[in-house]
C-alpha cells in the first residue's frame, strides 16, 4: 500500500513537471522540456527552502550555480585570463592569431536577473570565446555585484566603472583594441545594464572613447508597467515567468518583499511619477500586431512610501526606457533581439520604436519561435540561429 502510494505520488509529480505546455511552434520541444524540468524542480525546492526560512531563494540558486562555472582556460585560438578593471572582476578573451591591425573590442554583460550568473558561467564563457574567435575581437566579459548581497545602483556602477576603465586610451592600446571599434552587449539583465551604461556614457564628458554599437539581447528595460501584453501572455512562456521577473526586478532594488507585492498588484508607481508612463505606453509604442486582444488601462497610482524607500525602480539607470528623447537621439548604432515567447518582449519592442522615432539606426531581429534564455542554450538549434544573426551583425557593424 505504502509503496503504491509513493509510486503514484512520483508519477503525478513527474507528470506535473514534464507537462509544460509549450507554444506550438517551438523547435526541439522535448529537448527543451528535458532542459527546463530539472531547473523547475530545483527552483521549487529552493522556494520551499525559502518559505521554511532556511535560505534566501537567490542565495540558494547562487550556491548551486557555482557548479556551472569554469576556470579561465585558454584554447588553441583564444587566450583567456581573469583580471580586474577598477576592482571589478572581468574575464578577457584575446584571439591568438596574429593581426596587423588593431582589433574590435566588445564589452559583454551577462544576464541572470541582477541576482545570478557570472562571466565564469560556462554558457557565458563559451559565448565570449566564440565571439572573440569569430569576430577576431578582444572580448571583456564583466562581473558585477549581485543581489541579494548588493542592490541597485551597485550592479550598474560596477559595470560602468569596469567599462570606463576599459575605454581608457592606454588600456585599449595595451590590448590592441581600435578605439573607433568598441561596442557594448548583454542579454536579459545584462542587456538592461548595457542599455543603461550606454546612455550614461554618451553624457559623460570625461570619457573620450565613443561606443560604436550597442547590442541588446532580450533586454529588461523598465519596471513601471509589468502588465504589458507580453507579461499578460507570459504564463505559458518557457524559462521566465511574469512572477519570477517581478521577483528579479524587486530584488534589484531591495530584499524587502513589499515592493514585489506592490509590483504584482501594479500599484508601485506613485501619483507624482505617473507621467513616466508616457515612456512605456504600450498603447502608442507597440506595433499593432502585439496589441491584439489587449486593452490599455491607465495605471492606478500607489502610495509614495515605496518610491521614497527604493527610488531605484523609477531611475533611468535601472529603467533605460525612461530616458527622454534627447538622450536617446545621441545613442550609437543599435542591435536588438526580441523573442515572441518572452515576458520582456514588449520592453525590447518599445525601445525599438522609441529609438527609431528619434532617428537612431536600429537593426531589430524578432525571433518568432524564440523564448527567453534561448540565446545561450548552446546545444539548441535556436541558439545557433540567434548567435549567428548577432555575430553577423557585429561582424558588419563593429
Ligand atoms: C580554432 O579555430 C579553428 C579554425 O577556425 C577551428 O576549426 C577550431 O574548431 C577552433 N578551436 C576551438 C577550440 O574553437
Ligand atoms: C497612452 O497612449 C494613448 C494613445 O495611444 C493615450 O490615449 C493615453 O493617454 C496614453 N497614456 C499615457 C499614460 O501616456
Amino acid at each position: 500500500m505504502g509503496r503504491t502510494t509513493l509510486l503514484l505520488i512520483s508519477v503525478v509529480l513527474v507528470a506535473y513537471y514534464v507537462y509544460t505546455p509549450l507554444p506550438g511552434d517551438i523547435e526541439e520541444p522535448w529537448k527543451l522540456v528535458l532542459e527546463i524540468t530539472p531547473q523547475n524542480v530545483f527552483v521549487d525546492m529552493a522556494s520551499t527552502a525559502e518559505l521554511l526560512g532556511i535560505n534566501h531563494l537567490m542565495s540558494t540558486i547562487q550556491l548551486f550555480s557555482r557548479f556551472l562555472e569554469v576556470p579561465a582556460t585558454s584554447d588553441e585560438n583564444v587566450t583567456v585570463i581573469d583580471t580586474a578593471f577598477s576592482s571589478v572582476p572581468v574575464r578577457i578573451y584575446m584571439p591568438k592569431r596574429k593581426s596587423e591591425m588593431l582589433r574590435r573590442g566588445l564589452f559583454y554583460i551577462h544576464g541572470g536577473g541582477w541576482c545570478l550568473g557570472s562571466a565564469a558561467t560556462s554558457i557565458y564563457d563559451l559565448l565570449a570565446r566564440k565571439t572573440a574567435d569569430r569576430l577576431d575581437a578582444i572580448v571583456v566579459s564583466t562581473d558585477y555585484g549581485l543581489a541579494p548581497k548588493y542592490h541597485f545602483p551597485r550592479q550598474f556602477e560596477d559595470v560602468y566603472n569596469a567599462l570606463r576603465w576599459f575605454l581608457q586610451e592606454d588600456v585599449l592600446e595595451r590590448y590592441g583594441v581600435d578605439p573607433r571599434r568598441v561596442g557594448v552587449a548583454g542579454d536579459s539583465a545584462g542587456g538592461n545594464l548595457a542599455a543603461a551604461v550606454t546612455q550614461q556614457l554618451i553624457q559623460d564628458p570625461d570619457v573620450k572613447t565613443k561606443l560604436k554599437v550597442q547590442a541588446l539581447v532580450y533586454p529588461a528595460l523598465q519596471a513601471l508597467d509589468i502588465n504589458l501584453p507580453s507579461y499578460q501572455e507570459g504564463s505559458y512562456f518557457p524559462m521566465l515567468s511574469p512572477s519570477f521577473m517581478a521577483r528579479f526586478w524587486s530584488e534589484y532594488f531591495t530584499t524587502d518583499r513589499t515592493l514585489e507585492k506592490a509590483m504584482l498588484l501594479k500599484q508601485h508607481v506613485p501619483l507624482e511619477s505617473i507621467h513616466l508612463f508616457q515612456f512605456v505606453n504600450w498603447s502608442s509604442l507597440l506595433p499593432e500586431r502585439y496589441k491584439k486582444g489587449h486593452i490599455y488601462k491607465i495605471p492606478t497610482p500607489g502610495s509614495s512610501e515605496l518610491s521614497k524607500k527604493y527610488p531605484g525602480f523609477l531611475d533611468v539607470k535601472a529603467c533605460p526606457l525612461l530616458a527622454n528623447d534627447n538622450t536617446l537621439s545621441l545613442l550609437p548604432l543599435t542591435y536588438i533581439i526580441t523573442c515572441q515567447y518572452d515576458v520582456l518582449r514588449d520592453d525590447g519592442l518599445m525601445y525599438v520604436t522609441r529609438l527609431q522615432n528619434v532617428g537612431v539606426h536600429v537593426t531589430h531581429h524578432h525571433i518568432e519561435d524564440g523564448f527567453h534564455g534561448a540565446f545561450t542554450l548552446h546545444d539548441f538549434k535556436i541558439a545557433h540561429r540567434m548567435q549567428n544573426q548577432y555575430l553577423n551583425w557585429l561582424m558588419k557593424n563593429l
